[in-house]
């Protein structure tokens, strides 16, 4: 199965691909963490996204589709795949769909995670990231006090880019590059809407009723 999570920054793209990614056994593919782990690994990929992603703007596309059709070609992708936060405009997406053709794939899914404005941006306000095993966490609904990951005990950190000025930049670049993506993916009769105002687990399971997964444990 070859999947894209679309969602505004916060929509949950992250936490719902990742734990799909381990219960179906196919590799999940963030962008951002990517690029998060060329920042922290110092490579000259990382210096120059982090001159974007400080500031709220994506990653130039010829930066951004090389290093997603990198990825795709390596071997654990010829079982399937979940993208997460690619593609994010128009030109990545025809990039992806030419690229998957020439390999002999195509997209299956792509799942837009929906939920209103004040939602996301709480979430953002509200997540942590540990600085260990990189699980992020929500301080109100995962009831989190001393700062402290509850899986592995590192700390937990805010992300860079979730300071209020630069979640306003991203939401700007989600509304004018992404959001056409919506009608795009319409289009070719790919695209299913999951709602995400709710808790996590309910996400979860929308979207497993999505995709027709059944009988899976949670
Ligand atoms: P990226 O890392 O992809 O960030 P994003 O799209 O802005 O999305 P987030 O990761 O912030 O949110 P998410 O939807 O994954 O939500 P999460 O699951 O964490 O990209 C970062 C930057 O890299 C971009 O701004 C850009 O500069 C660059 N970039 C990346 N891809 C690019 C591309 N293709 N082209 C160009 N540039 C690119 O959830 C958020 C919080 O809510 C968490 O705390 C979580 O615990 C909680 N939560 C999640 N779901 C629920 C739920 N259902 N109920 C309650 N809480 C929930
Ligand atoms: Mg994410």
């Amino acid at each position: 199965m070859n999947l894209i999570f679309l969602g505004a920054p916060g929509a949950g793209k992250g936490t719902a691909s990742k734990k799909l990614s381990e219960i179906i056994g196919i590799p999940h593919i963030s962008t951002g963490d990517i690029f998060r782990a060329n920042i922290s690994g110092g490579t000259e990929l990382g210096r120059l996204a982090e001159q974007y992603i400080s500031k709220g703007h994506l990653v130039p596309d010829d930066v951004t589709i090389g290093m997603v059709k990198a990825r795709l070609s390596e071997p654990d992708c010829s079982k399937g795949f979940i993208l997460d936060g690619f593609p994010r405009t128009l030109n990545q997406a025809e990039a992806l769909d030419s690229f998957l053709t020439e390999t002999g794939r195509k997209i299956d899914r792509v799942i837009d995670i929906v939920l209103s404005e004040s939602t996301l941006v709480d979430r953002l306000a509200y997540r942590r990231v540990c600085i260990g095993c990189k699980l992020s966490y929500n301080l109100k609904s995962h009831n989190i006090t001393d700062n402290l990951c509850p899986v592995c005990g590192s700390s937990l950190m805010m992300r860079d880019d979730d300071k209020p000025e630069v979640i306003a930049a991203r939401l700007v670049a989600y509304h004018k590059d992404t959001e056409p993506l919506i009608d795009y993916y319409v289009r070719t009769r790919k695209l299913v809407r999951v709602n995400s105002e709710e808790k996590i687990a309910d996400t979860f399971a929308n979207i497993l009723a999505a995709l027709e997964i059944k009988g899976m444990k949670q």
